[in-house]
């Protein structure tokens, strides 16, 4: 039997098998002066044959800040250099290796809550927050707080390297929209990613991928494993589909906007475009202008509307800015459209969905009913769209 590779099988790339990337090109796309930075990535796919759809979103996965590594080794009274079972793949490898590449020193397992309440005798605090039903209780205490203040805050609690690892989630992927076609950027995957950053418990903090991506990687050197997850129904329409489109992308939710619009570009899509984008101030925080103003000018995007939200005493969102084209964004309805929308979950989609149905109720005359089943006909139809986070 033959045992080599059938020709032209396509490489699967997925968690157990990823692919080695490195960032070629990156930089901010918030300016000076914004209230958080945004970055755009470039990763190079070079000889990889990975292929990606726009809609869909790339598995990154991450490294510990070696900075965090050893303050939590610090705070252990560990070397690092203590051989223990890598978390993931189960090599002997000293401690350090394993927290920076496999192990989550942000989020805080039960398992280890536990650990120091026995090793405390139950002098800790956390004592107060084992039981099953102080499960609620125990969220808030842990919220903003990481492995390490709970080291500090429980000095008594000693733990050998090897039993420490055996305490510790899994550090996991992170995912972010695709915001490049690959038709456009053969051999290249683009990402838009907001750095994570906060304050809690007196100390600084960063989203690990994030904070990762910004701060720890070299240019063409650092290996980060990546693989391409499948966007399911957020897909365009085909283009030679006479179908209008709708996307409605604030803030990082611009991603795959931007993969989309590429796409359209280099396929001559046939039905008309509109975008809404949305972000904190137009001076600070309009990423990708230029690309975007190139596509209103080529006919790639029909209509670009914006929401600044901080750029005056009241907050206008891209909700509001859809309320008052509300007559024409019903009547792209009508024609058809499909309205699509990424970005925040906790508010922004649930608010995009209200401007949804009032716009339904007022330009459609309708009841609140009538609007409900307009907007679960379009979801039916595939014609509403959401990739939120
Ligand atoms: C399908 C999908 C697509 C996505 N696409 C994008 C994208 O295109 N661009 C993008 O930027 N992101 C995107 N995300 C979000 C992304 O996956 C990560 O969640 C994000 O980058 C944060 O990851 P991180 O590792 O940097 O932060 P983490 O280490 O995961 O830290 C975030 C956690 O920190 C804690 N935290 C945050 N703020 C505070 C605070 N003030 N106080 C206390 N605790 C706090 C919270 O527990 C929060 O969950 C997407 C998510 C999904 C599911
Ligand atoms: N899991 C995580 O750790 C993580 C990390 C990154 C992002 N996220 C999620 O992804 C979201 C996107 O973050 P982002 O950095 O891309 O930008 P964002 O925080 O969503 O902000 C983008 C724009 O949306 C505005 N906005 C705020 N509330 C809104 C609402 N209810 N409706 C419409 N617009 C609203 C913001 O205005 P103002 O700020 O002026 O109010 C800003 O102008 C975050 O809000 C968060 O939920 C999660």
């Amino acid at each position: 039997m033959s045992t080599e590779a059938t020709p032209h099988a396509k490489p699967i790339y997925n968690v157990k098998n990823p692919f080695i990337a490195t960032v070629k090109t990156a930089y901010d796309i918030s300016g000076p002066g914004a209230p958080k930075n945004t970055r755009h990535y470039e990763l190079d796919l070079a000889g990889s044959g990975l292929e990606y759809i726009p809609g869909d979103s790339l598995a990154v996965q991450p490294a510990n800040d070696p900075a965090l590594v050893a303050d939590t080794l610090a705070a252990l009274g560990l070397t690092g250099d203590e051989i223990v079972k890598h978390a993931k793949n189960g090599a002997d490898v000293p401690l350090r290796q394993t927290l920076i590449e496999a192990n989550s020193l942000t989020e805080v397992d039960t398992k280890l809550v536990k650990a120091i309440v026995e090793k405390t005798g139950g002098a800790s605090p956390l004592a107060a927050f084992i039981a099953p039903e102080a499960k609620d209780e125990l969220k808030k205490y842990l919220w903003g707080r990481f492995v390490i203040d709970l080291l500090l805050e429980n000095p008594t609690a000693k733990f050998e390297a090897q039993e420490f690892v055996s305490l510790l989630k899994k550090l996991n992927i992170r995912l972010y929209s695709i915001s490049s076609s690959l038709k456009a950027n053969p051999e290249e995957v683009h990402l838009t990613v907001a750095t994570v950053k906060y304050t809690s418990h007196g100390r600084e903090r960063g989203g690990v991928a994030s904070t990762f991506l910004a701060e720890r990687v070299t240019l063409n050197e650092t290996r980060i494993p990546i693989f391409v997850n499948a966007g399911k129904g957020f897909r365009l329409p085909d283009p030679s589909e006479d179908v209008p489109v709708i996307f409605c992308g604030p803030g990082t939710g611009i991603a795959p906007f931007r993969a989309f619009l590429q796409e359209r570009k280099v396929t001559n899509a046939k039905g008309k475009a509109w975008l809404f984008f949305g972000e904190v101030s137009e001076k600070t925080c309009f990423f990708y202008k230029d690309e975007f103003e190139g596509y209103l000018a080529d006919g790639t995007l029909s209509k670009l509307t914006t929401a600044w939200s901080r750029d005056q005493a009241e907050k206008i969102y891209v909700q509001h800015k859809m309320l008052e084209h509300s007559a024409e964004l019903y009547a792209w309805l009508e024609q058809g459209a499909i309205f699509y929308v990424c970005g925040d979950a906790s508010r922004m989609a649930g608010d995009v969905d209200k401007a949804l149905h009032t716009i339904i109720e007022k330009e459609g005359g309708k009841t609140p009913e009538e609007a409900i089943a307009y907007m679960a006909a379009l979801k039916e139809a595939k014609r509403y769209r959401r990739d939120v986070y």
